[in-house]
């Protein structure tokens, strides 16, 4: 059973197909995309040892030519050193304008090559194949694609959409637990930002998603990509509304500094702890019970996720240290710190009207959590 989710951008419309056995089926769908029987695959060694086999067999089955290059794993890929070396081996391998450029891996290889598919020869077409959940229900979709800068995550980058996305829900089985439910901690963000019905689903149905259920691993993405789609559609280039999927990502982005984007706090892991806190800073500022931080951190606990600032191992700076950090975030205008804030769960809206004050108040009592 494949699911499909259509992104409705014009000429850059594409979609995202979600199921299983995808990979194993991938000419079928990247077949109307060829104007030639070859494509360039970019992934890393970890997701080449598992799914890279599988990928280059149904192609060339298919009569597709395939050169693949496998990076290191890890989000240290993301800079400018592998970012040239892949640049350059497409070059080497003579991907034409027309030729399709394969992002085979989780959130570091799809940004990693869908930023090279943007500027090679002023850009070529890519088709985005998540092998993490995290990927598949966030970063493949929406067309970020980016490295980054010695000065902070993502600086580097361009919107490039893909043309296609191939979200096997098969490949989820080889992830580790942890890295599955960092993953889940974006889907929970989409119940959170914009749909009470999904947080309750995921509620019932989230223990069993992390135990390898399939219907429900197919359904959560699918409804995951509908929430990503809408939003990337209205706002294709956050002006406004698209800073929504950021819910969890103004303190994520302090934590991961904090902890030096080490294995201490993995992404989906901070969004998890910044959704809780962003529930607490809402909750503070009288905009939703103080039920609702409650629920969303025993959802989390339930699922054997970090929901406190006390989860994350080590030493963590002090909370104006951390609000520091959070002022480099992507989302300051004019110095000015927009916050992703919620009426209810469910009901997420952007705002800068956040006293430092409260965001202190509510670091601080993490603290003591
Ligand atoms: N990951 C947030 C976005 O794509 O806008």
């Amino acid at each position: 059973m494949t699911e499909t989710v259509h992104v409705p951008l014009g000429d850059r419309a594409y979609d995202i197909l979600i199921g299983p056995g995808l990979l194993a089926n991938a000419a079928l769908h990247l077949d109307p995309l060829l104007s030639r029987r070859r494509v360039a695959v970019i992934t890393d060694e970890t997701v080449a040892s598992h799914h890279l086999e599988t990928l280059t067999t149904a192609l060339k089955t298919a009569g597709i030519a395939v050169d693949a290059l496998a990076l290191p794993p890890g989000e240290a890929t993301k800079g400018w050193p592998q970012f040239t070396r892949a640049v350059e081996w497409l070059l080497e391998c003579r991907v034409e304008r027309n030729d399709i450029v394969i992002a085979l891996g989780g959130g570091v290889i799809g940004d990693l090559a869908g930023f090279a598919a943007a500027v090679l020869r002023r850009g070529v077409r890519f088709v985005q194949i998540p092998t993490s959940l995290l990927a598949q229900v966030d970063s493949s979709v929406g067309g970020k694609t980016g490295i980054n800068a010695p000065q902070g995550k993502n600086l580097i980058g361009a919107f490039h959409q893909p043309s296609l996305v191939l979200a096997d829900t098969d490949v989820l089985k080889t992830l580790p637990r942890r890295d599955f439910l960092a993953g889940y901690g974006e889907v929970v963000k989409y119940g959170l930002l914009g749909d009470a019905n999904f947080f309750d689903w995921l509620v019932q149905n989230g223990p069993a998603m992390a135990d390898g259920d399939a219907a429900a691993r197919i359904y959560a993405v699918k409804r995951s990509c509908e929430m990503k789609a809408e939003i990337v559609v209205r706002d294709e280039t956050e002006q406004g509304d698209r800073a929504l999927l950021n819910l969890g990502h103004t303190f994520c982005h302090a934590l991961e500094a904090a902890t030096g984007y080490s294995d201490r706090l993995l992404h989906g892991e901070g969004v998890a702890i910044g959704c809780a806190l962003a529930f607490d800073l809402s909750a503070k500022m009288g905009l939703v019970s103080q039920e609702a931080p409650s629920r969303v951190r025993e959802h989390l606990q339930a699922m054997g996720m970090k929901t406190n600032l006390r989860d994350i191992p080590g030493e963590l700076p002090p909370a104006e240290k951390l609000l520091d950090l959070m002022a480099q975030d992507k989302k300051v205008i004019n110095g000015q710190l927009r916050f992703i804030l919620a009426k209810d769960i469910g009901n997420a809206f952007v705002t800068a009207k956040v006293a430092s004050a409260d965001v202190l108040d509510v670091l601080n009592n993490g603290f003591l959590r």
